[in-house]
């Protein structure tokens, strides 16, 4: 297959770019820094000769938006909902006026469209959508919205030959550098890797090789359209999650934080907190019941196997 992912060189690309390629099929990523081979350039806001890569294309796979890994700043976050409006919006246009459209169009969002809680998890059909939650912070609220204008703006798109899919992906765990598992283990390794403010919010997670599973697993199939949460099937406590992270290290213990020293560290790291500290309690309706069979579908496991492959891939010469 063609399959095209404008925004394909940040964590997620990279997984999917090379996974994708090593089962044959032709991939191509828009970048506003074209470096190598089969990548285009482009703006991610205004239509130009990128476009006739989408043409004739069979998948397209937007991530394309600024990384929500930053301050929380009002500049940043504009930048976040532009960046992801504005990009899906051009991907919907230039699906519009191909010749030959895609017949699947995968526009990434976020679990973090769903509430903050803890009770009962998220599917797509009964799950509660966030941003109406009491006692968070206003911000977290800011975090829905980008999400849900994300998903409105492709749904708006008029793309009458291409199945739309939104994919409400928790964080993808990979053994790359630099990825949210990383700098988890890292904490870890130097001993951080406690609960945070108790411990009790809910991580959901998806191993890199499920979720580029699932996106064949779209791929092939022709009846699924609309939302699709990507989440491993067990999200479990950060307490939990933290305390499976640590064994599949082999590290002993944990130093607790505070929930304002979580603030400091993610200070420290030009992060922001809501990362670690919104329950999110996410689970995989609709691709369960479409078939679909989780490689790694408990934690403890999907840990192991990533240091498995940190330790391999890392080991010095
Ligand atoms: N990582 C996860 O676990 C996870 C989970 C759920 C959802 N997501 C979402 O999935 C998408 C991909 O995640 P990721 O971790 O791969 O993110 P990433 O590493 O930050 O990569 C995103 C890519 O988007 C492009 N980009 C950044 N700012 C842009 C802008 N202003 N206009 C157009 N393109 C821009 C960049 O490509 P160029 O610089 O090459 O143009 C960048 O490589 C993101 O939108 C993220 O929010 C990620």
């Amino acid at each position: 297959m063609k399959i095209v992912i404008p925004g394909g060189t940040g964590q997620v690309g990279t997984i999917l770019n090379r996974a994708l390629t090593a089962a044959g099929h032709e991939v191509v990523v828009l970048t506003r820094r074209p470096m190598r081979d089969r990548e285009v350039r482009w703006d991610g806001r205004t239509m130009g000769p990128w476009a006739e890569a989408i043409d004739g294309s069979e998948v397209v796979v937007n991530l394309a938006g600024r990384s929500v890994s930053c301050r929380y700043t009002a500049t940043n976050l504009q930048a976040m909902m532009d960046s992801r409006v504005h990009s899906a919006r051009l991907v919907g246009e230039a699906i519009a006026s191909a010749s030959q459209p895609p017949r699947l169009w995968l526009q990434m969002s976020t679990a973090t469209v769903y509430a903050h809680r803890f009770d009962a998890p998220n599917d797509e059909a009964t799950g509660v959508l966030g941003g109406t939650e009491p006692d968070v912070p206003g911000y977290w609220a800011y975090s829905v919205e980008i999400a849900k204008n994300w998903e409105q703006a492709q749904e708006r798109a008029e793309t009458p030959h291409t199945r739309k899919v939104a994919l409400r992906s928790a964080m993808v765990m990979s053994p790359d550098r630099g990825g949210v598992f990383d700098v988890l283990l890292w904490l870890a390794r130097l001993g951080l890797g406690g609960p945070v403010a108790g411990g009790t919010q809910y991580v959901s997670w998806i191993h890199d090789h499920d979720f580029v599973r699932a996106v064949e697993f779209l791929a092939d199939r022709d009846d699924v359209a609309g939302p699709v949460n990507l989440a491993a099937p067990h999200p479990l406590p950060h307490r939990a999650f933290m305390r499976a992270l640590r064994a599949s290290w082999g590290v002993p213990v944990g130093l607790p934080a505070t929930k304002w020293m979580a603030e400091i560290g993610a200070l420290a790291l030009r992060s922001n907190t809501e990362l670690l500290l919104k329950s999110r309690r996410v689970v995989p309706g609709r691709l369960l019941e479409a078939g679909f069979v989780f490689d790694h579908a408990e934690w403890p496991g999907a840990a192991a196997d990533l240091v498995r492959r940190v330790r391999s891939e890392r080991r010095p010469g």
